[in-house]
């Protein structure tokens, strides 16, 4: 097989100036979608793609496309990607190892004359987190047609502000009803992204590829008790709308904990106390629970137990509450074609490996609503993700490139 040139300096080069655009210190990364750190990246993005010759898109939601045309363009197109937003604090590979990486690897097929049939297209996803809107994989459940243009319409963040008129101020104008795409636009989807857990290090292997994504669900609870002055208020009759969040925050590890299930994980992650001063009962707070499961009885096991735990606690300590359930999904499973494409590749360039689940949510999740769809990972120092420390070595994300490169050539040629 032909071994292809990755161009390791200038990725690696790239990465970090992406890291440059972020609100929070190095090394902590945050960008926010369509902050003006977020709308400054993706002018240095598109530098990077035209730079490269790829004829480049972007939808009403900002998710951007970059093609390598291939020799037959009628064809469905094999498509990789990922995100460049970060959470608070987080790090600077979640995610941007699959845009720059999957560019560089474009780049690796161009540099090495290689002309695939199908066209190879890039696709940077707009918000992959939930940090500005509460719900994860925005730009790709719109694409898939899970997210429709009425409920983007109805969203708004946490100010108040909403999702059409800010999308509108970052310059994507378009009607929101051209954002879905047809389930003929791709023939296959791969994304290259960081393991963001320990599994690789720990076996001392080289590539990771996902079998399936386990299913996540997000819960939103607006929790309205009673509040007043800390010291002329006596404790009996008091409705404090934190210490009801407590119980809950409480039982939500605990319906991790009790699933049985060795892959169940739930967290509250988001804790808003209304009005936040030491010496005034808490009369609002807001939680933002993540609830997960690779399966699906034990996720909505843990689901359905939390719900009920907040009517319970509420009804005892008479809180009123705002119960959503943002998003429930279902795990997906990888197709079976493209892991068998990406294992002959990974075999053949001798990189160690194994087969595994992603037990965090990706865009691919999502993609594979409309095509067959598969993940390589590369390890994470400690694990570490979501996190400043986030780390994995040059020489690893390289591996993963020519691997996604390899196996997108492959799959453009069928
Ligand atoms: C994605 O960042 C996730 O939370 O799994
Ligand atoms: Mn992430
Ligand atoms: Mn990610």
């Amino acid at each position: 097989m032909t071994r292809l040139s990755i161009n390791t300096p200038r990725l690696i080069s790239e990465i970090n100036q992406l890291a440059t655009f972020s609100d929070a210190p190095a090394p902590a990364v945050t960008r926010i979608l369509y902050s003006d750190q977020d709308q400054a990246a993706r002018v240095w993005l598109r530098q990077r793609i035209l730079d490269a010759g790829l004829t480049m898109r972007e939808d009403a939601l900002g998710n951007l496309f970059a093609r390598l045309i291939g020799s037959d363009p009628t064809l469905p197109a094999v498509g990789t990607g990922s995100h460049i937003d970060a959470i608070p604090h987080s790090g600077k590979y979640d995610g941007v190892v699959g845009v720059l990486g999957g560019l560089e690897a474009i780049r690796a097929l161009q540099e090495a004359g290689i002309k695939p049939k199908r066209s190879i297209e890039l696709v940077m996803f707009t918000a992959e987190e939930p940090t500005r809107f509460g719900i994860g994989c925005l730009g790709s459940r719109a694409m898939a047609g899970t997210l429709k243009p009425a409920e983007l319409l109805a969203m708004t963040d946490s100010d108040g502000a909403n999702l059409d008129d800010l999308r509108k101020g970052a310059g994507f104008t378009q009607s929101l009803d051209t954002v879905q795409l047809s389930p003929e636009t791709y023939s296959s989807f791969i994304e290259l992204h960081i393991e963001q857990g320990p599994r690789l290090e720990r076996d001392k292997l080289q590539i990771g590829i996902v079998t399936s994504i386990a299913a996540p669900a997000t819960l939103r609870v607006v929790l309205h008790g009673d509040g007043g002055h800390a010291g002329a208020t006596l404790m009996p009759g008091r409705r404090d709308a934190l210490v009801a969040a407590s119980e809950i925050v409480q039982d939500v590890e605990r319906a991790a904990h009790e699933s049985g299930s060795p892959d169940a994980v739930a967290t509250v992650g988001l804790l808003q106390v209304h009005p936040g001063a030491v010496n005034s009962i808490p009369s609002k707070v807001t939680l933002e629970i993540d609830i997960r499961d690779t399966r699906l009885d034990s996720r909505d096991g843990m689901v359905d137990r939390v719900l009920a735990k907040i009517e319970e606690v509420c009804e005892r300590r008479k809180i009123g509450r705002d119960v959503e359930v943002l998003n429930r999904d279902d795990p997906c499973q990888s197709g079976p074609h493209i892991i068998k494409a990406a294992e002959s590749v990974t075999q053949e360039l001798g990189y160690s490996y194994k087969k595994l689940v992603s037990r965090a949510y990706h865009d691919t999740l999502f993609m594979a609503q409309l095509c067959p769809t598969a993940m390589i990972f590369v390890p994470s120092e400690n694990g570490y993700s979501h996190r400043p420390e986030e780390y994995t070595t040059d020489e690893e994300i390289a591996r993963g490139v020519e691997v996604l490169a390899l196996t997108m050539a492959k799959l453009a040629n069928e």
